[in-house]
């Protein structure tokens, strides 16, 4: 056994889990006498959820980069940390080892502190899925500084606010990246977010596409540069600052139900134990192994198993720059052979879409390094389930169905690879350290199994949130109002005869599309920019590829004689705004929405039109205009 709180039986999970309720302190300690310290901690737990205020390790002093760099060099110094497999097949794929990851982490930490970048500070990174990447938001770990990754789909307008939301006087970005056919402007995305946030003093860019870029004198610096810079100075190392325990690791923004996306926050310590026990635990890692998650690192998903859980394990963990369906819908087959991948981690929506391909691109691939295979993201229906299983997994390996959120930081529910049972389209059982309860809209729990209700988690996990940036009070309604004392999810679960969970999607007004979060209010704000639109409502929709579509009812003021060419300006508009992974996939004009007497918005209704229920609409007696609903109705837009 390789790691020493790898769970393997049914009847340790059971005990560690038991162990982990009844006394989490002396569970977590002796998982974390497992890490490198600097200084031990003085007390395992504080917490209470009314402010909130949770503390792990207090006392504690450690640097998460000494724990998935340093302490590996000796015994796995020449093992790879990082395989990265390019969008285009045709280009050479890179291999770091361990020793070489090391050595580049405290090239490119010198580069930051020779920036200005310093302990606390705030670094945006935008890139693409390049292992400059990973080293850049390994440096900043490793310099002190807190790194806030933002996905290469987003905006400059959603840049900007997550610029100014973190007062990031640092950038670290790419003159553009490769995606599929697509080339992405990195930098001159960047360069129109700036235009808004002139406390931007220093933008950092590493050259992947080579494509033409203006670099401001004073203001733009090349990653190259500045890296030369640290050669000539001979590579001193860069011996990694010591942090407290609590002090934030990193900001990683996500949308929720208000127009605002909100910074959650991550601590050093709790967050690296956590990720870390989960890897090995929910996959079974065994060292040697190659891993691939297929998550962007701009996701959560991408910081705890692309980066810290599986650096923290000493383990290898494949990057892909590129997506599923280019050049073929056959190329997570062909890198799973090529890179003889052990443990693959994808979304449903990934699964859905090349399972819509046919199984003509699985033809001549051999899958057969696989040993785990795993879905987060959603929930995944059971075709999908069994076609994963059936043909990916070819009926011989585990399936994990993993549920977590931003906020949680690691997995939170999930079978254990070969070890707890799996069962399709449930997430099963908690993993240790994880009590999870159902209550119902009055906040009642609700006992027993076989019965439904709100998931909520009744005490604080190692990486659970800490706050959101700035604004701790908008992180106490978000998460510990709504339910007095516990953790709400803004999921919906069901708990079956055996205690197994299922989770049944948001209950709030966030929608999940390809397994990325977008809040409905933030969608309506970005079409109601749109000169002429008065106002709109957004609404989720079963989508066989997205799991969920996004639904919009406009109302227009004055109206292009073309609807066809309304509806691209507002998609622009939206794309513009937020990104394009908020286009709506509908847009129905409308000349009224149905509201309450207090102008409030019917969702319901709307959620059941766009669903294409037309007819068993409910109660609308209590509306402002019924008139309106039929009307609605009557012009639902379909495939
Ligand atoms: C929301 C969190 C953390 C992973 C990436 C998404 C949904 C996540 C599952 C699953 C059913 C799932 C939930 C959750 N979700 N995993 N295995 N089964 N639903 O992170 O953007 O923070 O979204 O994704 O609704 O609340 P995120």
């Amino acid at each position: 056994m390789s790691y020493p709180y790898q769970i393997t039986s049914l009847e340790a999970y059971r005990e560690a889990w038991q162990r982990s309720i009844e006394d989490p302190a002396g569970f977590w300690s002796s998982v974390a006498e497992h890490f490198t310290w600097r200084r031990r901690w003085e007390r395992v737990l504080t917490w209470n959820f009314t402010e909130p205020k949770v503390q792990w390790f207090t006392g504690a002093q450690l640097n998460i980069t000494d724990n998935c760099l340093d302490r590996h060099l000796e015994a796995a110094g020449d093992q790879p940390a990082i395989v990265w497999e390019p969008n285009d097949p045709q280009e050479h794929h890179r291999v770091l080892t361990y020793r070489q990851l090391h050595f580049k982490v405290c090239q490119f930490a010198h580069v930051l502190h020779n920036n200005g970048v310093r302990k606390g500070d705030r670094v945006c990174i935008y890139m693409g899925m390049i292992p400059e990447l990973a080293i850049a938001v390994l440096a900043c770990a490793r310099v002190g500084a807190i790194h806030s990754v933002i996905f290469g789909g987003f905006s400059a307008q959603s840049i900007s606010d997550r610029l100014q939301d973190a007062q990031a006087a640092f950038v670290v970005t790419c003159d553009g990246a490769f995606r599929g056919a697509k080339d992405i402007p990195l930098k001159s995305v960047i360069d129109d977010a700036l235009v808004t946030c002139p406390f931007v003093k220093r933008v950092i860019v590493f050259t992947r596409t080579r494509t033409p870029v203006s670099m401001i004198k004073g203001r733009d610096v090349w990653w190259e540069d500045e890296v030369h810079h640290v050669e000539t100075a001979g590579n001193p190392p860069f011996p990694a600052v010591e942090m407290e325990a609590e002090d934030p690791l990193f900001i990683l923004y996500t949308s929720g139900s208000t127009g605002k996306p909100k910074g959650v926050v991550h601590s050093h310590a709790g967050y690296m134990v956590y990720t870390n026990y989960t890897f090995v635990n929910v996959f079974q890692y065994r060292p040697g192994e190659v891993h691939f998650c297929t998550a962007d690192i701009g996701w959560i998903t991408g910081h705890s198993y692309i980066v810290y859980g599986p650096l923290g394990a000493g383990g290898t963990s494949l990057m892909f720059e590129g997506i599923p369906t280019w050049p073929d819908a056959g190329r997570f087959w062909d890198i799973v052979d090529k890179h003889r991948v052990n443990i693959l981690y994808t979304a449903p929506t990934a699964i859905r879409s090349l399972m819509s391909y046919g199984l003509g691109y699985l033809e001549g691939k051999c899958l057969d390094t696989l040993r785990v295979i795993g879905t987060v993201g959603e929930p995944i229906n059971e075709e999908a389930w069994h076609w994963y299983d059936a043909h990916i997994g070819k009926g011989k390996c585990p399936i994990v169905d993993t549920w977590w959120q931003t906020e949680t930081g690691g997995v939170m529910i999930s079978n254990i690879a070969g070890v707890t049972p799996a069962k399709p389209s449930y997430a099963t059982l908690p993993m240790p350290g994880v009590e999870p309860l159902l209550v119902d809209d009055a906040g009642r729990e609700v006992e027993g199994n076989g019965v439904s209700g709100n998931l909520c988690i009744r005490s604080p996990w190692p990486s659970i949130i800490r706050t959101t940036y700035g604004d701790h009070e908008r992180c106490r309604t978000n998460y510990f109002s709504t339910y007095p004392d516990l953790y709400f999810t803004g999921d919906g679960a069901l708990r079956d005869e055996n205690g197994f969970y299922r989770i049944t999607g948001r209950v709030d007004d966030v929608l999940n599309v390809s397994g990325h979060r977008i809040g409905t209010a933030e969608v309506e704000n970005a079409i109601n920019m749109h000169a002429g639109v008065v106002e709109s409502a957004v609404v989720g929709f079963s989508h066989d590829i997205k799991g969920q579509g996004i639904y919009a009812y406009v109302i227009m003021g004055e109206m292009h004689s073309d609807p066809a060419l309304t509806r691209r300006d507002i998609s622009l508009t939206v794309s513009r705004i937020i990104g394009p992974i908020a286009k709506p996939d509908r847009i129905q004009f409308v000349s009224g929405l149905p509201k309450t007497r207090s102008g409030k918005i019917m969702r319901r209704i709307l959620r059941k039109i766009a669903e294409g229920e037309t007819e068993q609409l409910g109660d609308t007696t209590t509306l402002l205009d019924p008139g309106v609903v039929h009307e609605i109705a009557q012009g639902r837009l379909g495939q």
